[in-house]
């Protein structure tokens, strides 16, 4: 991804902080995903009174993708409260793996505001990961 484009998908999960529903936590977290077509799907968490039911910002983004018909993505920006890189939870780095970039998904880590930047993949954040071609011959 060229790096104007970074800072836009940086700027676009920002943005996304806005619209998150966070009344438990008050931690808001937005999710812009850059899709093979250059569109971007951005989304918010999504919390609730049953606190384990919460949806994380990236996994908002991922089911807003695929419902709107995408389901080849760039690269994910996330951002969350304060200064430092927001990374994705375990869970959500796993709902990512799964589509066709794989491990070679980027991943550009942010704050609400500020410079800091972790740019990564997600193949260093999940390591020796379990994906769709690992079930290849099994099944019905
Ligand atoms: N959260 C995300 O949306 N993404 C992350 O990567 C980390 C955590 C949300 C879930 C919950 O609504 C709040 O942040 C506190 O954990």
């Amino acid at each position: 991804m060229i790096r104007p484009a970074a800072a836009e998908l940086v700027a676009a999960a920002r943005a996304a902080r806005e619209r998150a529903y966070a009344p438990y936590s008050g931690f808001r977290v937005g999710a812009a995903l850059l899709t093979s077509q250059g569109d971007v799907v951005s989304a918010a968490n999504v919390e609730n009174a049953s606190y384990g039911l919460a949806i994380c910002a990236e996994r908002s983004a991922v089911v807003a993708a695929v419902a709107a018909g995408s389901r080849s993505f760039q690269a994910i920006a996330v951002a969350g409260n304060g200064p430092g890189p927001v990374t994705p939870c375990g869970a959500c780095r796993q709902v990512l793996r799964e589509f066709p970039k794989g491990a070679d998904l980027e991943v550009l880590c942010a704050g609400e505001t500020g410079d800091a930047l972790l740019t990564t993949t997600l193949g260093d954040l999940l390591p020796e990961s379990f994906g769709p071609e690992d079930l290849a011959g099994s099944g019905p």
